[in-house]
């Protein structure tokens, strides 16, 4: 993809190394583009880019503005402000440049969007890591499509991608679905019951959780307090058995476990099929709980760690400004801390990552805090590229959507019912034959909504998810980008079945039709340069997207090149336009703004459509 800004940092390393040389100072080799760097004046009457100078002061001894005066007078077309050396770009040529490369014949789109900023890093992705007790939820699919939307620009970027994600298949919260079926449910299975095999687990769950709450309220009226009625009634207790059981291998509980997972894992991977997420590798608590206690043994001896007077593990923080902690219980078993040691450690050993990030949620913060500083101090020199991906709660509105439990919704509910409501809206806009499949668009709909809405928060903040909001036309929401790539392809076929265009120019190729490029300089006008100008800074967007670690970068940009095309779109006439070479010029650059569009919506993942 053509470059303006690496066009201009090239020009003016150029400059300053050759006036270093002329000053006669000692300069110690030639000023590298690299070194140069650029920002956006405040306000566009000062031009298109601006390079502050105050990097280059010492070298030159001299003050940025003189130095900034010095280039101004030998590069045409830019001007000194104070400590900056401003450009403006010569429309037609930065036109020609970014469209032209955008999309000459040899390989349309080459490049485009690859910034290829982490070329030959190798990046493992954790994310969603769900319990099977129960379904995916609201707040999974936000952890899923943060890490499947990162995954896809980090790869963009160049890097090697790996998505993992741990299936935490064990467990007193296990034991307590597994528990409520077999003392209720015996015999029946999601397809008697007609239910989604992880919904089908859930909802014994969910029995389970209302059976110990009727026990422990019946224990409170006897004078316990809640969390000791909890902890001693049957039910509880019954469940921790199960555990104890499924610990020493009783052959009938893991038989139970291993149906009642499979259920689980079964539904879940549905769900992520359905919103487009995929991992590369698996991992299963159940295969991995025990991997960590070994290297905590280990920095025991090496008295890293002290045992407690109980003969718990533990380890003192206190220096690091962190509390205590317990890596080992007494009794020898781990806890939720020694399993991701031991897991980090396999997992650098099944594939040497340069970096780790985990995409979990923001209260997990201490426990990853306390994970980096221990991996850290058993000496493992990777644990300084570990990365919290930390991401904020997502709430519904009051009383828009009933969960089972009240404060949960279930990720497939939530989907049925955007795609419910997306359904009805082209209904009632009669556009159920213009869209072909209507509910194949209905459930691509929904989806760019759900995706659009989650995304474009950044992640660390909490969040209302609003239905109807993420589902409108018009607005800053997945649907209405879904729509102008709609617009925009309808307009393109259009322009290839009208005959009747301006002295019968073929409108339906970038070129002329002699084989040359369309006449893109004619785009001249300022909504046309700012469509232009967006265009051009993708692979940027994309590179600051992984950068930050980030997707909201990048809707941002996708709505901000909505805007500029809708601008356009106003103001200039494609198919009517006088003149057949500005026609075509225009409808070239509608193909490139689609080709950008489709590029940036696969990676944040909203389905691209046609027709809606
Ligand atoms: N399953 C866990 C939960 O629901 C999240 C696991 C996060 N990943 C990790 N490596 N600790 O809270």
């Amino acid at each position: 993809m053509y470059d303006y800004k690496e066009v201009w940092k090239e020009k003016i390393a150029e400059a300053l190394t050759q006036a270093l040389k002329n000053s006669g100072a000692d300069s110690g080799g030639a000023i590298t583009p690299a070194q140069v760097t650029a920002e956006v004046p405040p306000n566009p009457d000062m031009g298109d880019i601006g390079f502050p100078m105050f990097g280059f002061a010492k070298l030159f001894r001299k003050a940025p503005p003189q130095i900034a005066a010095l280039l101004a007078g030998q590069l045409p077309g830019t001007q000194a402000l104070g400590p900056y050396l401003n450009v403006r770009l010569d429309r037609a040529e930065t036109v020609r440049g970014i469209l032209g490369a955008l999309l000459s014949g040899s390989g349309s789109g080459r490049g485009l969007g690859r910034p290829d900023t982490l070329a030959g890093k190798k990046i493992m992705v954790e994310f969603s890591s769900p319990n099977t007790n129960k379904p995916l939820h609201l707040g999974h699919l936000r952890n899923d499509i943060l890490g499947e939307s990162i995954s896809r620009i980090l790869a963009a970027c160049g890097a090697d991608v790996r998505k993992v994600c741990i299936i935490n298949d064990r467990g007193i919260h296990i034991c307590k679905s597994m528990l409520a079926y077999k003392e209720q449910g015996q015999g029946k299975t999601p397809e008697s019951e007609g239910v989604k095999s992880d919904r089908f687990v859930g909802d014994w769950y969910v029995a389970f959780s209302k059976a110990l709450k009727e026990e422990a309220a019946a224990l409170e009226e006897g004078g316990l307090d809640k969390k000791t009625a909890e902890a001693r009634a049957p039910l509880m207790l019954r469940a921790q058995e199960l555990l104890r059981q499924w610990e020493s291998g009783d052959s009938e509980t893991v038989a139970l476990w291993k149906t009642m997972n499979e259920w689980a894992v079964r539904g879940m991977k549905q769900t992520y099929v359905r919103t487009g997420v995929s991992f590369d590798q698996y991992y299963y608590e159940s295969q991995t709980y025990l991997l960590g206690k070994d290297e905590v043994l280990k920095g025991l001896e090496r008295g890293i760690f002290f045992r407690e007077a109980d003969g718990a593990v533990a380890v003192d923080l206190s220096a690091e400004k962190l509390d205590k902690k317990i890596l080992l219980r007494g009794d020898g078993t781990s806890i939720y801390i020694t399993q991701d040691i031991g897991t980090a450690i396999s997992r650098h050993k099944d594939w040497s990552f340069d970096r780790l990030i985990y995409v979990v949620g923001s209260e997990q913060q201490y426990h990853f805090k306390v994970l980096f500083t221990l991996l850290d101090k058993l000496g493992f020199p990777w644990a300084k590229n570990l990365y919290h991906l930390s991401y904020g709660m997502v709430n519904l509105p009051e009383g828009k959507m009933k969960s089972r439990e009240g404060t949960v919704v279930d990720a497939d509910d939530l989907i049925d019912s955007l795609r419910e409501m997306a359904l009805e809206e082209i209904r009632a806009k009669e556009r159920e034959e213009a869209v072909g499949e209507p509910e194949a668009v209905a459930e691509k709909v929904a989806l760019g909504a759900l995706h659009y809405f989650l995304l474009q928060v950044s992640a660390a903040k909490d969040m209302l998810f609003d239905p109807k909001e993420s589902l409108s036309f018009n607005g800053n929401t997945g649907p209405y980008l879904q729509y102008m790539g709609a617009r925009i392809s309808s307009l393109l076929q259009k322009a290839l079945l009208q005959k009747a265009l301006p002295q019968k120019a073929d409108l339906s190729k970038a070129n002329n039709g002699n084989g040359g490029e369309p006449r893109y300089e004619l785009l001249s006008s300022d909504a046309e340069w700012e469509l232009v100008k967006t265009l051009g800074g993708y692979n940027d967007a994309v590179a600051s997207a992984a950068a930050n670690m980030d997707p909201s970068v990048l809707t941002a940009y996708i709505y901000e090149l909505a805007k500029a095309f809708s601008r356009f779109y106003h103001d200039c006439p494609i198919l009517s336009a006088q003149d057949a070479e500005l026609a075509q010029a225009r409808l070239a650059l509608c193909r490139g703004v689609l080709l950008v569009l489709q590029n940036a919506l696969e990676l944040v993942c909203i389905p691209f459509l046609e027709a809606m």
